[in-house]
């Protein structure tokens, strides 16, 4: 799809990805602008009801980007993220909605390359699947259920 630019969220832990993201800048590594960043204390905060409404609000794909395995601060916050990132898969299977608009990825503050790497393959993979037509934010007026407000 030509002129597409994804809109994607990303829920970054702020002892990883949020430092490999900065690091990323620090460094002049490109990564996709279209990423807007959420920095959080722990991925084990992130909640599938964040993960929908991000959705909603018009979001094309989701990422969450914790701590590697064994190294959360808050010891299984990523694995509780992770848990909650496979029971989205589930709901969006479902309703017929591309599982690949959510992922989980788990890096070092270090890897500032590699976030650049991941972030820029996950935009690819949502720009291949197009703009998310659940959003609501994505329905012109015409298109709005009866009694919906604008
Ligand atoms: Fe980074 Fe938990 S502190 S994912």
């Amino acid at each position: 799809m030509t002129g597409f630019e994804p809109r994607i969220i990303a829920f970054c832990c702020r002892h990883c990805a949020y430092a490999a993201a900065d690091l990323a800048g620090g460094s002049r590594l490109n990564y996709p602008e279209s990423l807007h960043i959420v920095q959080l204390p722990c991925t084990g905060r992130v909640d599938v009801l964040h993960l929908l409404k991000s959705f909603e609000e018009g979001a094309d794909g989701v990422l969450v980007a914790g701590c590697l395995p064994g190294r959360c601060h808050y010891l299984k916050g990523n694995l509780h993220a992770r848990q909650r990132i496979d029971h989205l898969h589930q709901l969006l299977d479902r309703i017929g909605f591309e599982t690949d608009r959510a992922r989980m990825i788990n890096i070092s503050a270090a890897m500032g390359a590699r976030f650049a790497e991941l972030a820029t393959e996950f935009t690819e993979r949502i720009r291949q699947l197009g703009p998310n037509l659940l959003a609501v934010s994505a329905q012109s007026p015409a298109t709005q259920s009866p009694g919906t407000t604008p």
